[in-house]
């Protein structure tokens, strides 16, 4: 009875820190610009308690009294400093408002995250494709900043689609594991609004289906080997998901067990 009860109330504080957080203050200790209009912000948030690797947090901004927030994918591990990588929405309602913001600033995180996008509510599997558009790199970073992935996988590729190359975000640290672990990690770029060098070209559904992908990975994409995590663009999610149930795949529940994750931006 005393458990039933401890637990309705657990629940209930759950679903209020999802409609209204308890908000932690948080400031910018450092804003990079990766191009104009996409960028990552490094918060001191010091009060926002541990999370998993994926998971994501609520970003406020206050003006007058009303306050704009909206979820967003931590970039890297917990800890006393956390990074956001965010792309400006010109017409959007928080995003302007952030892209505004400078080193000193402050602003406001929930004190909680939360979101089963995370290595642990994930399949083992010999490979781990972390697929993402824009900025649905975010939870990649944070993932690959921690053991998890590398104890748990034999092979990791990280696919990220992105418009531009001037888009490509993180790309040195990625090249750093991809020198750091030989064979076990590879880094596949690809753009759909110019040609690159060192990058694919074209959507990721796409170059799945007429193969670049597994040809540039040097593994198959099979329901047999593989776990595949999607971030980003729901038209993304969505083409590849019917793609990736052409291979039998299918996503991942407890009860019922899949290959494929997600994390629906908008
Ligand atoms: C779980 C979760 C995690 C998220 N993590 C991130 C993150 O790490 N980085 C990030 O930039 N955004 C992230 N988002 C999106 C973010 O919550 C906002 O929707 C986005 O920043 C736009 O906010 P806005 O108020 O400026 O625009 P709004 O007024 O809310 O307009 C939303 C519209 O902007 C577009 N849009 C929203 N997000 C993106 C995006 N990331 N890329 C391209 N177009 C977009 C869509 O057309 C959407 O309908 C996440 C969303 C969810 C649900
Ligand atoms: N530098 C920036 O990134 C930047 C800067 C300032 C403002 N913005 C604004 O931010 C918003 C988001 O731009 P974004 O480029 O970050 O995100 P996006 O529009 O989601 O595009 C990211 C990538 O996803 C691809 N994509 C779209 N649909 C797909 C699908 N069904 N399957 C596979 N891939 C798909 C896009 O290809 P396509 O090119 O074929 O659509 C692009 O390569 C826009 O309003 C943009 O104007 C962006």
């Amino acid at each position: 009875m005393g458990g039933c009860l401890s637990l309705s109330i657990c629940m209930e504080t759950y679903r209020k820190e999802q409609i209204m957080p308890k908000w932690c203050p948080a400031t910018i200790v450092e804003k990079k610009i990766w191009t104009d209009g996409l960028f990552t912000l490094t918060l001191n948030a010091p009060d926002v308690s541990p999370f998993e690797p994926g998971q994501f947090l609520q970003l406020a901004v206050t003006e007058g009294d009303e306050r704009t927030n909206r979820p967003y994918s931590v970039a890297s591990p917990h800890g006393d400093h956390l990074e956001f990588f965010i792309v400006l929405v010109e017409d959007g309602q928080l995003t302007p408002k952030l892209w505004g913001l400078s080193e000193g600033d402050t602003l406001e995180v929930a004190e909680r995250a939360a979101g089963s996008f995370t290595l642990k509510k994930s399949p083992r599997s010999d490979v781990l494709w972390l697929l993402s558009t824009g900025t649905g790199l975010a939870p990649y970073i944070a993932m690959l900043r921690t053991p998890e992935p590398w104890e748990n996988y034999d092979k990791i590729c990280v696919i990220h689609g992105a418009r531009h190359k001037t888009d490509l975000a993180y790309t040195e640290e990625m090249m750093g594991y991809q020198q750091q672990y030989p064979g076990r990690f590879k880094l596949i770029q690809a753009l759909t609004r110019e040609e690159s060098e060192g990058t694919l070209s074209g959507r990721i559904p796409a170059l799945l289906e007429n193969g670049q992908l597994e040809e540039e990975a040097g593994v198959e994409l099979q329901a047999t080997n593989s776990t595949v995590l999607l971030c980003g663009n729901p038209a993304m999610l969505d083409d590849m998901e019917e793609k990736l149930g052409q291979r039998d795949m299918k996503r991942h529940r407890t009860k019922a067990p899949g290959q494929i994750v997600l994390e629906r931006y908008w």
